[in-house]
């Protein structure tokens, strides 16, 4: 390590640097808040929370605010940087931002000059290693720099809109909403670290310079048409990654040689075993950053899946497992490892440790399960296609077997094998469009928060019904004046309701109407953003127009049956905790006026019994009729009283907590039944799994109970009578009457019937079932020759890259999938093809191997023997066999030596002629 490397005035832990960072605002007016949720609530635009700002997007445009200085150390997840983690020191998919804003009210100089105080007093680096840039239009920021810090100016680099403006390229790119220019400070690693050129600035990638901080001017609102209008006051967002601060506190030149990651990185190794001498420490980091953004995401509530934030999990486990060239589950016991390093700042991982590491240990198997099942496919498409696989091919791999497309990319990479991408792309998106005219999706509505920015800020009322006053009317993505008959519009009036539900938890909004003389609108739904409740509503009758006065009724029926839909939600979650375990956490839920449907985690499937189980527990609880109570107090409080929060939630000081007897305990704001006995009945008419190690449970109550017991009934009894009526055609009609008499007349089976089953029906049903044994073998037979067919273009290849050793023909090769019996048969096949020759053909099936060796009778009446080459070379295979000079074969456990075992002969059959 060059000298330069240890140019550090105090080794610092993590846990110091993010400690004094806070501190150093909090004594400058800043109000430490804490980390927002990875999956950010109420933004739908984002996927995951990705920088500091992202939970002040609302105080940057003025609104909601509390305090006008913050601080905060943000969990950030961006999947940009993806194919950079590892390769580089310092790129990440989690990592921890630490940040101080400003909401309206200091601006650069502030911002500037403490950040300078931080690195140089609070940090103790030395000047001469601090380099900064400013935008190329910000003279402000430059000669801040320049005259007040004191930087002299060829330490200060101008760079344009992509480096330092943010978000990046916003004003020609988007996106909409909050930006500004920006300025870096930026680390300087010393000469001996980077390219060595004597001008080396912070332009330069060599990776002698690490931008460390970025202090963002958020001065702008991005407007639909690209114009920057200048928000109501100036902002200040600033952002240093924790990592690499750490990195330079700690004197080591990768962030994953910091106390963040050093111990993880470790345990990777430790994990890995042998393996690890065969990958790249490169790769040791990999798997260390994405296990770590996994669990953090987990923890948060995101489960592994094929829908985006999920998507991301999955694709992060997978690309460790593959990483790491192992075989089986093993990426699950890091996890405890990051929980010991992360916990005391995030008990969220703490917590859920047991829980994270059970998902990623299912999802590994799940991918494991997948590779083995697709990979011989891929390999048989492979042997048989020239070199290329079409899209139809590659769409089979990715959707029948669920082969990732980056694992089909690697291994055609590695087998130097061409895609036809086009091809699967087009083959995708004709998928996409049949799936999407499937689901019922044109109605759906995406609730937009930021469309509603600039609605007034309506009065309250708890009258119902209400008089008031449309105020504000959204349709499509565009305030308008009016609306008519068959439109679907989002409205706040002023005063609104305080009595409607807004869509929170779980819980569906409230609906209800709206009426005027000649004209009304259902109100289907009822969001909240802002302080403003927003009703989504769809005209029925007449028009409606901005300013115009109604009557808002809310729907109470619709509410009650909702509410004993959540009151039994809480009572289903108190007892699967009893019957399953304290494991179980809500994951999920939807509570709506018919039904509930609960999402936990848990691992296994449900048994009948234990369902009959909580199902029973929740009806006696109803049956206890207890009061249900709900009381507001502070989340200190509820949470000693060992109140359940909700998975991947986060909630303000003060909660509202529902009491069920001693039962349930759990923060809720959402709508419940008085007592427990006004539920009246509770049952479970689904169980099935959503995730890894997330199943879900889907229930009725009340009347909605006996509406499904009918229904089901109903279905039950159509499917006898069906089964009746085929029962009957079969009969002979002389049976029918026995069976009636048993089936109607409740009569004990007499003689008569048992020796007409014992004479007629048993000879019948033997028969069938011979037939059906017989059609069974018919099938198998097929479906071998279909196997055989699909392996006789490899077959046909062999045979014409056979090779002559002496004067012997000799054809080897090896198949996939084909058992003994069948590999019997592929080299009957090649020896018919070849006339006179060697014929050895090895096979991997589930994990097994085999050998077969045919010789033609020529030549084995010359002296070379099947059984003794089979002898010689079923050793390399780990197993053993034999047979006679022209037919031999073997087993064994180690498919892995195939291809030695081929060698093997080849060199005794050299060695013979
Ligand atoms: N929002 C800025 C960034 O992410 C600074 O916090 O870089």
């Amino acid at each position: 390590m060059s000298p330069e490397y240890t140019f550090i005035y105090e080794i610092m832990t993590s846990a110091e640097i993010r400690k004094r960072f806070l501190e150093f605002f909090e004594n400058r007016g800043h109000t430490v808040v804490q980390s927002d949720l990875l999956v950010p609530k109420n933004d739908p635009t984002l996927l995951f929370t990705s920088a500091g700002m992202n939970q002040f997007k609302e105080q940057f445009m003025g609104k909601n605010i509390r305090f006008k200085r913050a601080a905060s150390c943000q969990k950030c997840l961006r999947t940009g940087d993806l194919e950079n983690v590892g390769k580089t020191p310092r790129h990440h998919t989690f990592f921890e931002m630490l940040g101080n804003f400003s909401f309206g009210d200091y601006f650069k100089k502030e911002a500037i000059s403490w950040g300078w105080e931080f690195m140089t007093k609070e940090m103790g680096l030395a000047e001469e290693r601090l380099w900064v840039s400013v935008y190329e239009d910000d003279d402000e920021s430059y000669d801040i720099w320049l005259r007040d810090i004191g930087v002299p100016g060829r330490k200060i680099i101008k760079f344009g809109a992509h480096d330092n403006f943010w978000p990046a390229d916003a004003p020609t790119m988007g996106p909409n909403g909050p930006c500004g220019p920006c300025s870096e400070i930026f680390y300087d690693w010393g000469e001996g670290a980077g390219c060595g050129k004597k001008d080396c600035n912070p332009a330069c990638d060599c990776g002698r310079f690490v931008e460390v901080w970025n202090l963002v001017f958020t001065q702008f609102d991005r407007r639909a048409d690209g114009r920057l209008d200048p928000l109501p006051s100036k902002n200040i967002d600033t952002g240093m990654g924790m990592e690499r601060i750490a990195s330079v506190m700690q004197g080591v030149k990768t962030n994953f040689e910091t106390d963040l990651f050093e111990p993880i990185v470790e345990q990777v190794k430790k994990e890995l075993g042998d393996e690890a001498e065969k990958i790249r420490i490169t790769d040791m980091y990999l798997i260390a950053d994405h296990i770590r953004a996994a669990t953090f995401a987990i923890a948060d509530g995101v489960s592994p899946s094929n829908e985006k934030r999920g998507y991301v999990v999955r694709k992060l486990i997978r690309r460790s497992y593959l990483r790491s060239g192992r075989k089986g589950p093993f990426l699950y016991n890091i996890v405890p490892k990051i929980a010991d390093v992360m916990k005391n700042v995030y008990p969220e991982v703490g917590e859920k440790r047991e829980h994270v590491s059970a998902i990623i240990e299912e999802e590994e198997k799940r991918f494991d399960d997948t590779l083995t099942a697709a990979m011989p496919v891929m390999d048989s498409m492979v042997s048989e296609g020239a070199g290329k696989l079409e899209g139809e091919q590659i769409f089979k791999l990715v959707d029948t077997y669920g082969l990732p497309m980056d694992v089909i990319e690697e291994e055609a990479e590695k087998r130097k094998i061409e895609l036809d991408a086009g091809g699967f792309e087009r083959r995708m998106a004709r998928r996409k469009e049949q799936s999407r005219k499937g689901s019922d999706i044109s109605r759906e509505f995406i609730f937009q928060p930021g469309h509603f920015d600039n609605a007034p800020k309506p009065s309250y009322s708890d009258e119902v019904p209400l008089e008031t006053v449309l105020e504000f009317i959204l349709k499509g993505d565009l305030p308008v004046d009016e609306i008519a008959r068959g439109d679907c519009a989002e409205v706040i009036t002023s005063p609104q309701s305080g009595r409607l539900y807004a869509e929170a938890g779980g819980q569906v909004g409230d609906t209800g109407s709206m009426v005027k003389e000649g004209a009304r609108m259902d109100i289907l739904n009822t969001f909240e953003t802002g302080g403003r409740k927003v009703l989504q509503v769809l005209v029925t009758e007449g028009s409606f127009g901005r300013g115009d006065r109604v009557t808002l009724d809310l729907d109470p029926e619709r509410k009650k049956r909702t509410a004993k839909n959540h009151t039994a939600t809480h009572l289903l979650q108190a007892a699967l905790r009893r019957v399953l375990g304290q494991h179980v956490r809500q994951s999920g839920s939807l509570v709506d006026d018919k039904r509930l449907r609960f999402d936990f985690t848990h691992m296994k499937k449900l048994s009948d019994r234990e369902i009959i189980k909580v199902e029973n527990m929740v009806n006696a609880w109803i049956g206890d009729c207890i009061d249900v109570c709900k009381e507001t107090k502070a989340i200190q409080e509820a949470k000693g009283e060992g109140a359940l929060s909700f998975f991947g939630e986060k909630y303000g000081d003060t909660v509202r907590v529902v009491t069920i007897g001693d039962h349930s305990k759990e923060l809720c704001g959402g709508t419940h039944v008085v007592n427990t006995g006004d539920i009246k009945l509770f049952k479970i008419t689904a169980e099935s799994s959503v995730a890894s190690g997330i199943r879900r449970i889907e229930a009725v109550t009340g009347d909605n109970v006996h509406k499904w017991l009918k229904e089901t009934l109903q279905g039950m009894l159509d499917g006898l009578k069906i089964a009746a009526g085929n029962l009957q055609n079969v009969l002979e009609p002389e049976m029918k009457r026995h069976v009636f008499d048993i089936v109607g007349g409740g009569k004990d089976i007499d003689a008569g019937v048992l020796r007409d089953f014992e004479e007629r029906i048993r000879p019948a049903l033997m028969e069938a079932k011979k037939k059906l044994e017989r059609d069974a073998k018919k099938i198998r037979k097929e479906e071998e020759s279909g196997a055989l067919d699909d392996a006789r273009p490899s077959m046909d290849r062999f045979a014409e890259e056979s090779i002559t050793i002496g004067d012997v023909n000799f054809v080897s090769g090896i198949l996939r999938g084909l058992g003994m019996p069948l590999l019997r048969k592929a080299a009957g096949y090649l020896e018919k093809k070849i006339g006179s020759g060697v014929i050895i053909l090895g096979s991997r099936e589930e994990g097994k191997a085999y050998l077969i060796c045919a010789v033609t009778s020529d030549l084995a009446s010359k002296g070379v023997d099947a059984g003794d080459l089979i002898n010689r070379i079923s050793g390399k295979i780990g197993g053993s066999g034999g047979g006679n000079p022209t037919f031999a074969q073997a087993g064994g456990k180690n498919p892995e030596g195939l291809q030695a075992a081929l060698e093997g002969a080849k060199d005794i059959l050299g060695s013979i002629s």
